[in-house]
C-alpha cells in the first residue's frame, strides 16, 4: 500500500495524519469523527473551543458542510480552489460542534498540494486540520518542523517537502451583510474584489465568527521578537548591544557596524519570498538562543499585509 493510502486508511481508523499543503502543514483527523477531532485539540494543546477548517477534495463537497451558500461562494471556489483561501458559510446541521466550536458557521477550504489533494480524494471526504503545531507556536513548513514539534502525537507525517506560500491561507467571511477578511494571507483582497466585484473588508464584526489566527499571542518564537522601523534599527540594535544582550537581526541589508553579539540574516525583499521563508527563517533565529529578534518592519503595503500580521503576532507572542 502506499503512503497516501495508508494515510487515508489512518483517517478512517480515526488516527491523526499530517499532511503538506500550499500554505502550512495541517494536523488531519476524520471531520465527521468527532473522537477523533478531539484528539487534534489533546496533540496541539489547543483550546476545545477553537473551530478547524475542513479540508475537501474539491468544491463539488460544498453542500456537505455547509448550506445557504451564496453564489459569491462558487465564484470564489472556481477562481480560486485548489487554493490558498478558506470560505466560512453557515454550517450544515451534520457538522459536530467539535469542528465549529459551537458556532452556526463552518470554515471550508481545497489545499493545492498534490500530496493533499491525492489524500482528500482517496479518503473521499472533509479533513479537519489546523497548522500542525503545538498551539501558540510557529507554524510548520515542512515535515521536519512538524516532527519537531508533535513527534509521536501524530501517527503518520505525509512528506511533500517545503510549502510552497507558506503562511496561512486568507480566511474569507462570507456569512454576514459584505464579505469580510477575517484572516489575511497571500491571496489579498484585490484579487478576491476582483472576483466578487466588491473588495472585501478586514476584521470581525462584534458577532462575527471567532479566529484563533486573531489571538494577538500566537506564531511566536521563544525568543523575544521586536519588530523595528528600518530608519531605528541601528539605534534599537545599538542599545541591546550595549546592554549586553545577544542580537539576531532579520533585515533586508547587513548592519552597518560588525559586533562579536549581533548575528544578521538576509531578509527578502519580495513579499512571496518573505512569506515562503517567514517560519522556517523564525525557527532559525529562535535556535540560535539571542536574547533579542531583531525584525525590521516590512513596508506598509498591500502586498505585505499577511507577511505584517503574521510579525505583529509573532512580537506579540514572545513577549
Ligand atoms: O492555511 C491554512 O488555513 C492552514 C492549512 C493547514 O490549511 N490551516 C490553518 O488552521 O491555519 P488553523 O487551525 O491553524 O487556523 C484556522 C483558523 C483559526 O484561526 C480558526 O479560528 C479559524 O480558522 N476558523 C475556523 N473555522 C472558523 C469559523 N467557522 N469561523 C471563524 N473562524 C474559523
Ligand atoms: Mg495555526
Amino acid at each position: 500500500m502506499n503512503e497516501v493510502a495508508r494515510a487515508a486508511q489512518l483517517l478512517r481508523a480515526g488516527e491523526l495524519v499530517a499532511f503538506p499543503t500550499e500554505t502550512v502543514y495541517g494536523l488531519g483527523a476524520d471531520a465527521a469523527n468527532p473522537a477523533a477531532v478531539a484528539r487534534i485539540f489533546a496533540a496541539k494543546g489547543r483550546p476545545a473551543d477553537h473551530p478547524l477548517i475542513v479540508h475537501l477534495p474539491g468544491a463539488s463537497h460544498l453542500e456537505r458542510w455547509a448550506v445557504d451558500i451564496p453564489e459569491a461562494a462558487y465564484r470564489l471556489a472556481a477562481a480560486f480552489w485548489p487554493g490558498p483561501l478558506t470560505l466560512i458559510l453557515k454550517r450544515h446541521p451534520s457538522v459536530s460542534d467539535a469542528i465549529t466550536g459551537g458556532q452556526d458557521t463552518v470554515g471550508l477550504r481545497v489545499p493545492n498540494h498534490p500530496l493533499a489533494l491525492e489524500l482528500l480524494r482517496e479518503f473521499d471526504g472533509g479533513v479537519a486540520a489546523p497548522s500542525a503545531n503545538r498551539f501558540g507556536r510557529i507554524s510548520p513548513t515542512t515535515a521536519a518542523h512538524v516532527r519537531e514539534d508533535l513527534g509521536d502525537a501524530v501517527a503518520l507525517v505525509l512528506d511533500g517537502g517545503p510549502c510552497a506560500v507558506g503562511i496561512e491561507s486568507t480566511i474569507l467571511d462570507l456569512t454576514g451583510a459584505a464579505p469580510r477578511i477575517l484572516r489575511p494571507g497571500m491571496l489579498d483582497a484585490a484579487a478576491i474584489g476582483r472576483v466578487l466585484g466588491v473588495v472585501p473588508g478586514f476584521g470581525g464584526t462584534a458577532d462575527a465568527p471567532r479566529v484563533s489566527g486573531s489571538l494577538e499571542a500566537h506564531y511566536a518564537p521563544r525568543t523575544p521578537l521586536h519588530l523595528a522601523a528600518a530608519t531605528d534599527i541601528a539605534w534599537v540594535a545599538t542599545r541591546a548591544l550595549d546592554a549586553g544582550r545577544r542580537v539576531a537581526l532579520l533585515a533586508p541589508q547587513a548592519p552597518g557596524m560588525a559586533h562579536e553579539n549581533l548575528i544578521w540574516r538576509p531578509a527578502d525583499t519580495d513579499p512571496e519570498r518573505f512569506a515562503h521563508d517567514l517560519y522556517a527563517r523564525l525557527r532559525e533565529l529562535d535556535a540560535l538562543s539571542c536574547d533579542l529578534i531583531l525584525v525590521v518592519a516590512p513596508p506598509e503595503d498591500e502586498a505585505w499585509r499577511a507577511v505584517a500580521d503574521r510579525l505583529r503576532r509573532a512580537a506579540a507572542g514572545s513577549k
